[in-house]
């Protein structure tokens, strides 16, 4: 965790609430593989990183709740007594969905001040937005003691960003930030909400975030699109989701439906099979069969699913020309953000020079590369 964003939150909280706040961490995630599987109850594999959200939180009573956004220097005033969705909104309605979801599950806050700042730039496919929600509702619930467990939190978290923020995201990066363990990842059953974690050391070779520092605005929408597909599919197929349909299933169907999606569905039934595998490759420590089940992920979600962008398919093929990048995919949502690239060490430094180069060539910008730890979830800071 990064330590002089931990002192800059609090130092900017006293300066503008005095007091002496609880501290929170909450980390970003990646995914390895399964993407868009979340919601169609499947299988996602995700970890908690070094990099997030530190928020500073402290009952107030002063008769108004507060939220500053260090980063941005943006602050609102509200009344948690009278909640509605911020117009306009961005930061504002991951912090008031949460407020307004505690209160749906006839909980009593009172009025806070918060004020958080991170180290990952939103829109770069690592969560940030769930990482925000969960410091939010794990730091209300310490300052209130609602006793909600953390399976509570995860959900409340999840609800704040459908209805207040529009997305209908499903539970990966909530869980993912919520429950990560250092330097595993979890194998997610997103329908029993249940994970088994994997330690990863892949020994000579390391996973590498590239950002485009791009993300397309009509993300929000499509995202909802592509979940109303998958559920309109699945109840053509009579099932609960489309983690429950395989291809033979949907082949039945598929004179009935539009090719594309046909393409969708037989995307998510594939990628969830993938990440099974891929659970194996690791335990196999068979790095060659993770990369290539990375690579295909890839080419899924880019001519199946149609997520993917120009920037995160020139990233993915600059990795396919350089034999020492076993995997690389574009990661999270999509239409912008990052690439992760299962590569050897070896190679890591001449790539990121190649790689960085040609970028800026094409797009006339910056690509910016991360690495990360895998951490544990969120958390006080002691
Ligand atoms: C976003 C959503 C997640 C998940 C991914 C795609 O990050 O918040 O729930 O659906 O996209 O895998």
């Amino acid at each position: 965790m990064n330590k002089a964003l931990v002192s800059n939150i609090k130092t900017h909280f006293i300066a503008k609430f005095k007091g002496n706040p609880l501290m929170i961490f909450s980390p970003g995630r990646i995914n390895i593989i399964g993407e868009h599987t979340d919601y169609n109850d499947g299988f996602v594999f995700p970890a908690a990183v070094d990099k997030g959200i530190v928020a500073a939180i402290e009952k107030s009573d002063s008769g108004v709740s507060t939220a500053y956004a260090v980063d941005k220097e943006e602050t609102i005033a509200f009344s948690i007594n009278d909640l509605k969705p911020y117009p306009q909104g961005s930061w504002q309605n991951y912090i008031l969905g949460v407020v307004a979801e505690i209160q749906n599950r006839s909980k009593i806050i009172g009025n806070f001040n918060i004020a958080f700042g991170g180290d990952i730039p939103s829109g770069a496919g690592m969560s940030s937005s769930a990482a925000l929600e969960n410091s939010v509702v794990f730091g209300l619930n310490e300052i209130f003691n609602l006793g909600l467990s953390k399976e509570e939190m995860i959900l409340i978290s999840q609800k704040a960003e459908h209805n207040y923020v529009g997305v209908k995201c499903g539970i990966m990066d909530q869980y993912a930030s919520m429950f990560g363990i250092k330097n595993n990842a979890l194998l997610l059953d997103c329908r029993t909400i249940k994970s088994k974690p994997f330690e990863i050391n892949f020994k000579d070779h390391e996973l590498l975030l590239i950002n485009t520092n791009v993300k397309h605005s009509l993300s929000d929408s499509a995202y909802n699109d592509r979940r109303s597909v998958c559920e309109s599919i699945a109840g053509m197929l009579h099932v609960k989701a489309l983690r429950d349909a395989t291809e033979f299933d949907l082949e039945t169907i598929k004179e009935s439906i539009a090719h594309e999606n046909y393409q969708k569905a037989l995307y998510v039934i594939q990628e969830n099979d993938r990440v099974i595998k891929a659970s194996k490759a690791i335990e196999a420590g068979d790095l060659e069969t993770l990369g290539k089940l990375i690579y295909a992920s890839h080419n899924g979600l880019q001519h199946q699913y149609k997520v993917s962008s120009e920037e995160l398919d020139f990233l993915v093929e600059q990795a396919k020309l350089n034999g020492h990048v076993l995997g690389a995919r574009m990661m999270g949502g999509g239409f912008g953000g990052c690439t992760i690239n299962l590569i050897a060490k070896s190679a890591t430094e001449s790539f990121k020079k190649v790689v960085s180069e040609a970028y800026k060539n094409k797009f006339k910008k910056d690509c910016s590369i991360y690495f990360v730890e895998l951490s544990d979830g969120t958390g006080l800071i002691a």
